[in-house]
């Protein structure tokens, strides 16, 4: 099976067929997910939290996020695989975006660019898209603006429905290839989905969109303690991992492992 293109999920939309994304950062998640049928793999700089431990997508680099990257890009031959822009690597100009999205495609040969922002990003994706690069927006609330949005918060409102409804026609219209859309409200995520010829991947924005993300340590139970409303746990990776390492120190204190066939005479 040949590596699926923005084209197809364009196609998919037409034809009313929803596709799922999740994130990945290594190897061993991107063949294991792409092999149970996810259509497209986001390096998110949500690496910065999942991978790094930082409390904020903000300090991850581009020199951090590109290894990942490629480990995802090697280890697939099936899903599009999209890389995020990380905080600081596009915001400058449309000169300073358009040279990190090539660094993205040359060096992790990734698919798909993603940044955040919408009608004042438009520029950008414009800008990107035409070095032959297909970019996916992220409209509504956008994590590495927090500091600016006053925390994690539902966007799009009341009144600022228009304003987000503005941002999905803007970054359409600068030629993005899809538009993900994190804690909108339902409504007003069906309407933009229903606008829009490009397919919406929704995070906390209902079940009208043509897609879904979710981070990956979130959805498997990795992950634990208090998780966003919209987070499915689909599994206890925690529970699983834990009573394995736990036996594992067990067995190694108690002297049971290694058993005589897992040693050399
Ligand atoms: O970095 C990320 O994980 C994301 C999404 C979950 C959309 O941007
Ligand atoms: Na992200």
């Amino acid at each position: 099976p040949r590596r699926i293109r923005t084209l197809d999920l364009i196609k998919a939309k037409a034809e009313g067929r929803r596709w799922a994304m999740l994130t990945s950062y290594d190897q061993y998640t991107a063949a294991l997910f792409e092999q149970a049928g996810v259509e497209a793999l986001l390096v998110g700089d949500s690496a910065a939290n999942n991978v790094f431990g930082h409390a904020t997508t903000l300090p991850v680099t581009v020199d951090e996020l590109i290894p990942l990257a490629r480990a995802v890009a090697s280890a697939t031959n099936r899903a599009l695989i999209v890389a995020d822009l990380p905080f600081g690597s596009y915001e400058i100009s449309d000169e300073q975006a358009v040279a990190t999205a090539v660094r993205f495609m040359k060096e992790a040969g990734v698919h798909a660019v993603k940044l955040e922002g919408g009608a004042r990003m438009a520029s950008r994706i414009r800008a990107i898209t035409n070095a032959g690069i297909p970019v996916m927006a992220h409209i509504g609330f956008t994590p590495q603006a927090e500091h600016n949005l006053g925390g994690y918060k539902v966007q799009g409102r009341g009144e600022a429905g228009t304003a987000l409804l503005d941002d999905a026609r803007a970054v359409a219209a600068a030629g993005a290839f899809s538009v993900v859309m994190e804690m909108v409200p339902t409504g007003l995520a069906g309407q933009v989905t229903a606008e829009l010829k490009v397919p919406t991947v929704g995070i906390g924005a209902g079940a009208e969109t043509d897609a879904q993300v979710l981070v990956w340590q979130d959805m498997a139970g990795l992950r634990t303690g208090r998780a966003p409303r919209f987070v499915k746990r689909y599994a206890d990776l925690h529970s699983v991992l834990t009573e394995a390492v736990e036996t594992y120190v067990d067995e190694v204190k108690s002297g049971v492992f290694p058993e005589p066939e897992r040693s050399f005479d």
